[in-house]
């Protein structure tokens, strides 16, 4: 063990003495008396012992620029064109500095650089009141652009005004619409976030936050696992140097939020196997993106120019050169600066035709702030009318921008891992007219967790551990206790909520940590909780109100409800005498009665004269007679005898017309009336409840509910007039004061409502339609990151039906004896009044006979007494 200790020790000894890569560099000497010299201006120290890539690269290529101008043997009033390297170091007064410091002892005509945004403005001031143009290969702040604050600027880089607009474009094609940024905060990073940020304002897209890494103190100026984790974006753009974007990815990596969770963009790339091997894999799926060369779109460069160049840099500076294909794309920008430069000094001598002066002319001491270079105006004239075919694409600029006006062209790069670590490769290649195409030759994207699908770059539960919040209510979440093996009590959850948990939990991988609220808790009181923070969702049967999303929100629906009124079953059908009757009013009964004894009478004054059924009996006799006949007619059987007289005949047909209409609405009554009355409840729905057919007191209603509310808004206009139902159990406390006669009625949620009467009180049951149509939602906290997440999985879990089945296995069981079952034949009970009123008829029909046969019964009678009597007698 300790062997192998020691043994890595000397490895990272030796390796350790290697890693010092500063360059040795084999330029031929620059001549420092010439009178035309051009500046580069790089970030690094020649002799740096952690260079950067960009800076030794950059500073290669412009000494190869100046080099080739001499080998194309371009000469300045008959000098060569040579240069001066100063370093700027980040600082904006260093860089004035040794600009000065260069410009005091050499004749400067151009400056190639700075590297750095934050270096530019004052740079760019000073060598507008020298007269001198500043060409940058680096510097991609967007306020640059504005040749009227910029006279003495210019760029070979795209600005970030089209990054953004790349970024745009990318996120679009991948369907992203929200980001965080990380920037740093200099005028690079601050401007670059800020028309980052504009850009996706203008095209609807989101950033969430912004976070700030501090370049003073190298540090992120927020917690960046709580900034990335409570955001609801999953895209992180980093717009920061490469050397911060390795510390930041550090953090990252050390906070736990890149891959497999966050995909992150960065506007530069990193050598990634820096990072410790253990990381490799959260490195995978990152995005870059770049700006780059014409090249890549297979859009002309001048690639005469470009080997030329990198002939050069491989003669006289081999160790840096990186590979013909390798070589950073700043590196060609700054080529092409020097290039232009080079040129326009050269059309600058050739146009001037003032052969009696020189055509490189600088007015003033030596001290750097008073030196003017007299054909400064000609000069950017001439820069401004350039046009050539660069190494990195077309150079040419117009009057109004800094910016080139053509040749804007991105790349993006994805890590990948690679048989050596994990390294960038380039996938998309962008010009601003042919959006984002595959880059020529490119592999498949590989996204975080080394995943081919795009990730949708919204916050996925996946791995989230959940405090999930569910309450007692049959059969939504039915609480059991059991005893296991051991002794031990637990608790078992079953129904439909814990189903819907479960399949939730597959589908989308959370943690489930279920905590059961007291059974005290109102339901209001357990959205609070959600809104306060005690639980981070809470599954059940909370239907979603206008009140309760005030404070949280919720998901879309989990279950479809309504409310029902929830009465004791009816006992019995009550004896009804008369309920024969009833399909006429008793007035219309007088009516009838009245209009029966009247058309006897008018027939008996009528018809006594010529009709011989009527004449030779007494006047009771007659009067009998004729309601006989008027109540013959009038049910449509008719009498025994007609009518003589026109005036009876014309009588019966005002009969028979009552006749035809009062027995077919009799009919028709009766029927419905008969079917009506064996479906008989005190109330028959919710209409009857707001006409106050039950007293308000006997009603019942959970406070804090859903229904609460229905009852206050729709029913008694905000007075709480109901029998409360508070404290535990709620939802059984309501079907034992029913079943007790505590109340008379109460509303219950439609599931657990026929549950209910279906399986557990099948003396309660439900009646009406049902009303305040709602539904049930999982309770989040407002602006929940995961909402949409959970929203996805709930709508296809529905979509697959998944929650049909659930509603299926845990609905439609039936443990109680239909009720329902009802058959259509008519009771005894219903016409028992009929048959009594026949019994009467018929007991008085008996004694009117009895009365008329009252001699013959009397002598009969008499006659049987004496017979017993007679026998007696013999006896005596
Ligand atoms: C440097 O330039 C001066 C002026 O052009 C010239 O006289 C001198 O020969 C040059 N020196 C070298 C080493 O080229
Ligand atoms: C390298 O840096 C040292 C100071 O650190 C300096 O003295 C030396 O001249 C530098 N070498 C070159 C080639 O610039
Ligand atoms: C530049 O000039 C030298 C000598 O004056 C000559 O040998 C060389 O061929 C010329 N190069 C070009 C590209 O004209
Ligand atoms: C983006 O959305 C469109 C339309 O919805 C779809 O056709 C396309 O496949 C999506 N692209 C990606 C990368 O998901
Ligand atoms: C890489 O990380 C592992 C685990 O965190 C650690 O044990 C190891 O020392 C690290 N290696 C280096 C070179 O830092
Ligand atoms: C490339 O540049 C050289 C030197 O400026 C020029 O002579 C040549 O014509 C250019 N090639 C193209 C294709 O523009
Ligand atoms: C040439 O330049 C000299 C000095 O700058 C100036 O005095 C003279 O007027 C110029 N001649 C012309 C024709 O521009
Ligand atoms: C530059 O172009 C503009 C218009 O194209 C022209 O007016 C101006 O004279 C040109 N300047 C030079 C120095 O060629
Ligand atoms: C420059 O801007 C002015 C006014 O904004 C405009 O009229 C002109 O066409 C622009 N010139 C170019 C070359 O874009
Ligand atoms: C619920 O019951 C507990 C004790 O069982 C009590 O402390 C608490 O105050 C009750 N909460 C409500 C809202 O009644």
């Amino acid at each position: 063990m300790q062997l192998r200790n020691l043994w890595w020790t000397f490895l990272l000894f030796i390796f350790g003495q290697l890693d010092v890569h500063y360059v040795r560099t084999t330029w031929p000497s620059s001549n420092s008396s010439s009178i035309i010299q051009l500046l580069g201006l790089f970030q690094d120290k020649v002799n740096d012992s952690e260079p950067t890539e960009l800076s030794v690269q950059s500073r290669a290529m412009f000494k190869a620029a100046v080099l080739l101008s001499q080998q194309y043997n371009i000469t300045i009033e008959g000098q060569f064109i040579e240069r001066q390297v100063a370093q700027t170091g980040g600082n904006a007064i260093d860089a004035v500095s040794s600009t000065c410091q260069v410009i005091s002892a050499s004749n400067i005509v151009g400056i190639v650089g700075p590297g750095l945004s934050r270096e530019t403005p004052i740079i760019a001031d000073f060598a507008e009141r020298v007269g001198i143009p500043v060409i940058s290969y680096s510097a991609t702040d967007p306020d640059f652009s504005d040749r009227n604050a910029y006279p003495a600027f210019y760029r070979t880089v795209p600005s970030d005004n089209a990054a953004a607009s790349a970024i745009v474009k990318l996120f679009i094609r991948f369907n992203w619409t929200s980001c965080i940024i990380i920037y740093q905060n200099d005028a690079f990073g601050s401007d670059g976030a800020r028309v980052i940020n504009e850009a996706f304002i203008n095209n609807r897209l989101i950033v969430t936050d912004m976070v700030v890494f501090d370049i003073a103190t190298l540090s992120i100026r927020d917690d960046l696992k709580n900034s990335l984790s409570s955001s609801s974006t999953r895209i992180v753009l980093l717009w920061a140097e490469s050397t911060y974007t390795s510390l930041i990815l550090q953090n990252a990596l050390d906070s736990d939020v890149l891959g497999p969770h966050f995909t992150w963009i960065l506007s530069s790339n990193v050598p990634l196997n820096s990072f410790n091997q253990t990381f490799y894999q959260k490195l995978i799926g990152m995005l870059t993106v770049e700006p780059t060369t014409a090249s890549v779109v297979g859009a002309p460069i001048n690639t005469t120019l470009l080997n030329a160049a990198y002939n050069i840099w491989q003669q006289y500076e081999p160790e840096t050169f990186p590979g013909s294909t390798k070589v950073n794309y700043y590196a060609l920008f700054a080529f092409d600066a020097t290039w232009l430069l080079i040129q326009s000094l050269q059309q600058l001598c050739s146009t001037t035709t003032n052969s009696s002066s020189s055509c490189i002319l600088f007015d003033g001491s030596s001290f750097c702030f008073d030196l003017r270079f007299l054909n400064f105006n000609l000069f950017f004239d001439i820069i401004t009318n350039m046009t050539f075919l660069g190494v990195s694409g077309p150079i040419q600029f117009n009057v109004n921008v800094t910016d080139r006006i053509k040749g804007s062209y991105y790349f993006a790069q994805n890590s990948q891992s690679s048989s050596d670590g994990v390294n960038f490769v380039p996938v998309l290649a962008y010009s601003d007219h042919d959006n984002w195409q595959q880059y020529a030759g490119a592999n498949a994207i590989i996204w975080p967790g080394s995943s081919l699908v795009p990730p949708t770059g919204s916050a996925k539960l996946d791995g989230v551990s959940l405090r999930i919040g569910v309450i007692q209510s049959v059969p939504f979440t039915v609480i059991t206790s059991v005893t296991d093996e051991f002794g031990q009590n637990t608790v078992k959850l079953t129904g439909y909520i814990p189903d819907l948990i479960n399949l939730l939990q597959n589908r989308i991988g959370f943690i489930p940590n279920i905590l059961i609220a007291p059974s005290n808790q109102t339901y209001d009181a357990l959205v609070k909780a959600v809104a306060d923070g005690v639980y981070d969702v809470v599954i059940g049967d909370v239907t979603i109100t206008a009140k309760r999303r005030l404070i949280v929100d919720f998901s879309s629906s989990i279950f479809d409800n309504s409310l029902r009124i929830i009465i004791r079953k009816p006992s019995g059908v009550s004896v009804d005498l008369l309920a024969f009757l009833k399909p006429f009013s008793p007035n219309l009964w007088l009516l009838i009665l009245g209009a029966t004894v009247y058309a006897g009478i008018l027939i008996c004054l009528l018809e006594r004269g010529e009709n011989e059924a009527l004449q030779n009996k007494s006047i009771i006799s007659v009067c009998a007679m004729s309601v006989w006949y008027s109540f013959g007619n009038l049910v449509g059987y008719g009498a025994d005898f007609d009518a003589r007289t026109a005036a009876g005949r014309l009588l019966t047909v005002g009969l028979y017309m009552l006749s035809i209409v009062l027995v077919a609405s009799y009919t028709a009554n009766l029927a419905s009336d008969l079917t009506l009355s064996k479906s008989q409840s005190v109330i028959s729905g919710i209409d009857d409840i707001k006409r106050g057919k039950i007293p308000f007191n006997r009603i019942g209603i959970r406070v804090g509910t859903a229904m609460e509310d229905y009852y206050l808004a729709e029913i008694s206009n905000n007075i709480p007039n109901y029998f409360a139902i508070l404290g535990a159990n709620t939802q059984q406390q309501v079907s034992d004061d029913l079943l007790d006669g505590i109340i008379d009625a109460s509303f219950m949620d439609i599931g657990a409502a026929e549950y209910i009467t279906n399986n557990i009180y099948c003396n309660l049951t439900l009646v009406g339609d049902d009303f305040d149509e709602g539904a049930f939602g999982i309770v989040t906290p407002k602006q929940w990151v995961y909402a949409q997440d959970l929203d996805v999985n709930i709508l296809s879990l529905r979509e697959s039906d998944d929650l049909n089945n659930l509603k299926v296995k845990w609905f439609q069981t039936q443990n109680c004896p239909d009720s329902s079952e009802t058959s259509s034949a008519m009771g005894i009970e219903s016409l028992v009044g009929l048959f009594f009123i026949f019994a009467v008829i018929s007991v008085l029909s008996l004694l009117l006979f009895a009365w008329k046969k009252r001699h013959v019964i009397k002598n009969y009678l008499f006659t049987i007494l004496l017979k017993i009597r007679q026998p007696k007698r013999r006896i005596l």
